[in-house]
């Protein structure tokens, strides 16, 4: 069973203060973490590749997983807990029952399907790997686009900020969403690691960039989309 905690983060919405509070506790401040029987992710709750990574844990039926809080800090400051693990300072980071640090959430998807001994997420028949690979790289680029749209809208100082990228990155993901209708939604219907990364990095749109109303001219995206997040895997990490 996938034991998940300490703290609870609900999602979307939830008190950054209490989780990351709760967070350093667990962690305790400048410690490492020492009790390695059980697989540890480093997480955070709005980060959309975290989000990955648990929701690829719940559907191949991972049977333990310890979910840890921690705080990211922010772009330009490095939290030392996560650098110890991983040097770019990156959640999601997994510490696996050898004490192995594992990352990025790709490899980490991958990992816990392997893990899982999950064949359907990643099949091996060629055909499907790529295309599924394939898929589960612009739903990565989908999130990495949104969070680099969200530091350059919210995070950056504002007389730094570059209008020509913001309007760039907005163009980038509703060209990402006009393909995955006309190209996608029957890949989508199944559950591999592309449509799990996929409906992660939507999620995250959603979140940060409610006014991009991806779903006016995407009307079997939107449709999937909702199917999708009444599984039980999109569920919030709860305690
Ligand atoms: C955000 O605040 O949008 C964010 C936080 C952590 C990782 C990625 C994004």
């Amino acid at each position: 069973m996938t034991k998940e905690g300490p703290f609870i983060p609900s999602w979307p919405g939830f008190d950054p203060a209490i989780s990351f509070l709760a967070a350093r506790l667990e962690l305790g401040l400048g410690r490492k973490i020492t009790r390695l029987a059980i697989m540890k992710l480093l997480y955070n709750p709005i980060s959309p590749f975290a989000r990955m990574c648990v929701i690829t844990a719940r559907e191949v039926g991972l049977k333990s997983l310890e979910i840890i809080g921690v705080e990211t800090l922010s772009v330009t400051n490095a939290n030392p807990e996560i650098v110890r693990h991983n040097p770019l300072g990156r959640i999601p980071t997994l510490i696996t029952n050898h004490g192995h640090s594992i990352h990025d959430s790709r490899v980490i998807c991958e990992y816990f399907a392997h893990h899982a001994g999950n064949k359907s997420v990643l099949p091996d028949e060629p055909v499907k790997r790529f295309r599924i690979l394939t898929l589960q790289a612009l739903g990565q680029g989908m999130a990495d686009t949104a969070v680099a749209l969200r530091y350059e809208t919210a995070t950056r100082p504002e007389s730094l900020r570059w209008r020509e990228l913001i309007d760039r990155n907005r163009e980038r993901l509703t060209a990402a969403c006009k393909d995955l209708e006309e190209h996608w939604v029957n890949e989508l219907k199944e559950v591999t690691l592309g449509s799990i990364t996929v409906a992660a990095a939507l999620a995250y749109v959603d979140f940060r960039h409610g006014d991009l109303g991806w779903r006016d001219n995407n009307q079997r995206l939107a449709d999937w989309f909702g199917q999708f997040s009444a599984r039980p895997s999109m569920a919030p990490v709860t305690a």
